[in-house]
C-alpha cells in the first residue's frame, strides 16, 4: 500500500491513498485503460446518487451516457491524445436531480508514458451558483435603492399636496353630500401610496444594525404572538420546534422581528384554506455550510414552514426581487427587505417549495461570540 506521510519521518500518524481520496470533497473516480470504472470515492457517490458497487467495472461512457460533454473530455484523456482537460456541465444524477459540476480529466500514465487510465475530479457546483446568484440579487437590490431613494422624495411632495387638498375638499362639502367618499377615497389612496414609499425608502436606507447577542426564540416567540389572531381566524395551528440548545445570535433584534413577520406573515396569507405552521430552528453541522462564512463562524437555521399555495418555479427566481409580487394588494417588497436584513446579518436565505404543498423558508444567523 503507498503511504503519504504528512507529518514528516517521525511521524506515526501514516494515511493512505486510499483514506485521503475517500475524504475529499471533490469526487474522484479513476478509469482503466478499458474506459472501465476502477475507483469511485464517497463524494463521487453523493454527486452521481450512484454506489460504489453500481460504478465499478462499468463502462464511463454507459455511467455518464446523458453527459456528452463529460465523455468527450474522457476520451480526450485517452489515447492518441492523452490531455488534460477541464470543463463544466450538467450532471443527471441517478435520481434525475442536476447538479451544476466542474470536472477535470487527467490521463495516468505510468513512467514510460505508458496510458493506464484516466482520473476525472468532479466538484460540486452548486454553492457557487448559488453565491453567484446572491451576488446578482444584491446588486439589483442596490440599483432599486438608489432609484427608488430618488423618486421617494419627488413623489413624497406632491403627494402631500394632493393629500391637503382632498381634506380641504372634505370640509368643504356638505355631510351627507355623494361627493365626500370620493374624497375619502382620495385620502385613502395617497396614504397607501406614502406607506408604500416609507417602505421603499426602509429598502434603500442604508441601515445601521443595533448589534447584540439575541435570543431567536424570543424573537420567534414575539413574531407568533403578534400573530395569533391572524392564525386563529385563518385555521392555522402553529407548531415550534425549538432546539433547546440553541446559542443567542449576533443580530438586530428589530430588524429580525421585522423579517420574520414578513415570512410568517406570507405564509399565513399562503395558507387561506388553513393549515399548519412550523416553525423549526437548529444548529448547522454540515461543514460545508459553515466554511462558505468568511470566518467560518458557527451557524444556526431557523426554517419556516407552511402548508399553503406554494411557489410556481418560474417565480421562484423573482420573489426577492422589489415589487415581485402575485398579490392583488401585495407591494412585493416584503422578500426584499427581508433578503436585505438577512444578508447585513451575514446570514443566508434559501426558499424551497412545491406548487399545491406548502413552502419553507430558512434562515441562517451567525452564533454571538
Ligand atoms: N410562504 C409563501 N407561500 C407562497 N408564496 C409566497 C410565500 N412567500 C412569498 N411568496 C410569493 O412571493 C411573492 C413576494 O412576496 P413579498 O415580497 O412578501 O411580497 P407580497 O407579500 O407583498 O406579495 C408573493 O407575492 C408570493 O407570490
Ligand atoms: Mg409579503
Amino acid at each position: 500500500m503507498k503511504v503519504l506521510n504528512l507529518h514528516g519521518k517521525q511521524s506515526p500518524s501514516k494515511i493512505s491513498w486510499e483514506q485521503i481520496l475517500a475524504g475529499l470533497e471533490d469526487g474522484v473516480i479513476t478509469a482503466d485503460r478499458d474506459g472501465k470504472v476502477s475507483y469511485f470515492n464517497e463524494a463521487a457517490e453523493m454527486l452521481t446518487e450512484l454506489s460504489e458497487s453500481q460504478a465499478i467495472q462499468k463502462p464511463v461512457i454507459q455511467l455518464f451516457k446523458r453527459e456528452h460533454w463529460l465523455i468527450e473530455l474522457v476520451k480526450k484523456s485517452q489515447p492518441p491524445r492523452q490531455e488534460s482537460t477541464r470543463g463544466e456541465g450538467e450532471l443527471v444524477t441517478r435520481w434525475g436531480h442536476k447538479v451544476p459540476v466542474s470536472l477535470t480529466v487527467s490521463p495516468l500514465q505510468d513512467r514510460h508514458g505508458n496510458f493506464l487510465g484516466s482520473i476525472l475530479v468532479l466538484r460540486d457546483l452548486k454553492h457557487r451558483k448559488v453565491l453567484e446568484e446572491d451576488l446578482k440579487r444584491a446588486d439589483r437590490l442596490a440599483m432599486v435603492g438608489t432609484l427608488a431613494a430618488g423618486l421617494a422624495h419627488e413623489i413624497r411632495n406632491p403627494l402631500g399636496g394632493i393629500k391637503g387638498a382632498a381634506q380641504l375638499l372634505k370640509r368643504s362639502l356638505d355631510r351627507d353630500s355623494s361627493l365626500l367618499e370620493f374624497a375619502n377615497i382620495m385620502i385613502r389612496e395617497v396614504d397607501r401610496v406614502d406607506k408604500l414609499i416609507e417602505q421603499l425608502l426602509d429598502l434603500s436606507r442604508p441601515t445601521k444594525l443595533d448589534l447584540a447577542p439575541v435570543n431567536i426564540h424570543e424573537v420567534l416567540d414575539d413574531v407568533l404572538l403578534l400573530e395569533t389572531q391572524a392564525a386563529n381566524e385563518l385555521s392555522i395551528t402553529v407548531k415550534k420546534r425549538f432546539d433547546p440548545s440553541l446559542p443567542p445570535i449576533r443580530g438586530d433584534r428589530a430588524q429580525l422581528t421585522q423579517v420574520f413577520l414578513n415570512l410568517v406573515k406570507n405564509a399565513f396569507q399562503a395558507m387561506n384554506g388553513g393549515g399548519a405552521l412550523t416553525v423549526t430552528t437548529r444548529v448547522e453541522t454540515d461543514f460545508h455550510i459553515r466554511g462558505q462564512g468568511s470566518d467560518r463562524s458557527r451557524l444556526i437555521w431557523v426554517d419556516i414552514e407552511d402548508e399553503g399555495v406554494g411557489i410556481k418555479e418560474e417565480d421562484l427566481p423573482h420573489i426577492f426581487s422589489p415589487f415581485f409580487t402575485t398579490k392583488n394588494s401585495g407591494t412585493g417588497l416584503g422578500l426584499a427587505v427581508c433578503y436585505r436584513i438577512v444578508k447585513e446579518h451575514g446570514g443566508l436565505i434559501r426558499v424551497e417549495s412545491v406548487e399545491g404543498k406548502g413552502t419553507t423558508f430558512r434562515i441562517s444567523l451567525v452564533v454571538a461570540n
